[in-house]
């Protein structure tokens, strides 16, 4: 995969709220990609994001997924930090979605070091946030630093295939999955989630081109015909069952 090839056909792709003709994508485009949020909450933000990019704490790290492309495996925080979290828009992108759909019951594959959980957990106290890690030092080191009074976060350090096997039946009603990025387990990973997806379920994939196996999963899930709108954002990608639309794929601008 060519990822300048990938970025020049997104941008030459991608459309803005104009010619959307589905209420529910025009929506998404107002309320979540345009929306800009302000206040308190972002104090917290910024101050958890000054320590971890200034921690220079090194995490004896123990690989479960497909890998770091640039870190090797004692961490500095302050890497792991610029390298693996969802700081900027896509920080904003999650704490936008919890904020417009009011999930109840959220899952996280990825804690790391908490910074996409920080967004989703600050963008409603009322959500219950179950994240999971399977790296036990990178667990460890996020539940000691993690803003304290946030309560409605449980960090589970598990792997993502132990998580998977739990008997629970419970709707999801935003899962995001941001980590092992290879594209046969995130296949496996949506596959034993499947009862859990609901017509309420937000599913929400990082890192779609990380790799040619990821790209070919996404496009996999895009012609799925239990997923009704898909929605590609370059680096991040949606998928939601809707039976009561037209199945149809949306390129937007972000
Ligand atoms: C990209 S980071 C997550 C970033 C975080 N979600 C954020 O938004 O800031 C991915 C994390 O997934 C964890 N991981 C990868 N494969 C895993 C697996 N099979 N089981 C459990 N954890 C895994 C890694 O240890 C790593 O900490």
């Amino acid at each position: 995969m060519n990822l300048v090839n990938e970025f020049i056909k997104y941008k030459w792709q991608a459309k803005g709220r104009h010619g959307i003709h589905s209420p529910f994508v025009y929506d998404f485009i107002e309320n979540v990609l345009q929306t800009t949020f302000e206040g308190q909450e972002l104090n917290v933000i910024s101050s958890y994001t000054h320590f971890l990019k200034k921690c220079h704490d090194e995490i004896e790290f123990q690989e479960l997924g497909a890998g770091s492309k640039l870190l090797s495996n004692k961490r500095r925080v302050s890497s792991m930090y610029s390298l693996s979290s969802s700081r900027g828009k896509f920080g904003k992108l999650l704490y936008a979605l919890v904020s417009h759909y009011s999930p109840k019951q959220i899952v996280e594959f990825g804690s790391s070091l908490g910074v996409g959980t920080l967004h989703l957990a600050l963008s409603n106290p009322l959500a219950k946030i179950q994240s999971i890690e399977g790296c036990s030092n990178t667990h460890a080191f996020t539940v000691k630093s993690f803003p304290k009074k946030l309560s409605n976060v449980e960090f589970i350090n598990s792997t993502f295939e132990e998580f998977c096997q739990q008997k629970s039946e419970s709707p999801i009603d935003l899962l995001f999955i941001d980590g092992h990025h290879d594209g046969k387990y995130l296949l496996t990973y949506l596959d034993q989630l499947n009862p859990r997806i609901t017509e309420n379920t937000i599913v929400v994939l990082d890192d779609i081109r990380w790799s040619s196996s990821m790209l070919e999963t996404w496009n996999k899930l895009v012609a799925d015909k239990k997923y009704h709108v898909s929605i590609d954002l370059f680096r991040m990608g949606i998928l939601l069952k809707k039976p009561d639309q037209v199945k149809q794929h949306f390129i937007l601008r972000y």
